[in-house]
């Protein structure tokens, strides 16, 4: 079976291309899934996404990748700053996962610089708009073993 990965995207990443294009980018994110994917494919990987603006929704497809997913790329919108339970449902899943945001959140509001999901990740990306996900994904198929870098 090829090598398959779980995008997550939380809460009104469904809006991004018109979200504050200037923090987000103009990107919407059935674009991004469509780079994503394409990305993926490129590097011998399936990729399957899912947004949602509902932490539970979120919390179930953590646990259902344990059956089919070898990692995670998400970025969990707001709930990186709120959610002890999406940190605790990777934690138990105990799948690689990487952090994702669009944006430079340690050049924001001091309420984005702290993470609740970056402890139980591998590592995270930030500020480095869409194209995060194309560096989340290789950074993910690289720490599996599976691409080299370099
Ligand atoms: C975000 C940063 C978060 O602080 C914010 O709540 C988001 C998007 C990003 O991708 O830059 O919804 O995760």
């Amino acid at each position: 079976m090829a090598t398959e990965i779980l995008l997550l995207n939380g809460p009104n990443l469904n809006l991004l291309g018109t979200r504050e294009p200037d923090v987000y980018g103009a990107v919407t994110y059935t674009d991004i899934v469509a780079r994503a994917q394409s990305h993926a494919q490129k590097r011998g990987a399936g990729l399957r996404a899912l947004q949602s603006n509902h932490e539970g929704v979120l919390i179930d497809a953590i646990h259902e990748a344990r059956a089919w997913a070898a990692g995670i790329v998400i970025n969990p919108g707001a709930y990186t700053h709120t959610s002890i339970a999406i940190r605790d449902a990777i934690a138990a899943v105990g799948l690689p996962a990487v952090e994702v945001h669009l944006s430079n959140v340690y050049a924001r509001e001091a309420f984005r610089h702290h993470s609740h999901i970056a402890p139980v990740c591998v590592g995270q990306i930030s500020g480095f708009g869409w194209r995060g996900y194309v560096l989340g994904i290789d950074a993910l198929l690289s720490h599996l073993g599976l691409i080299e870098l370099g």
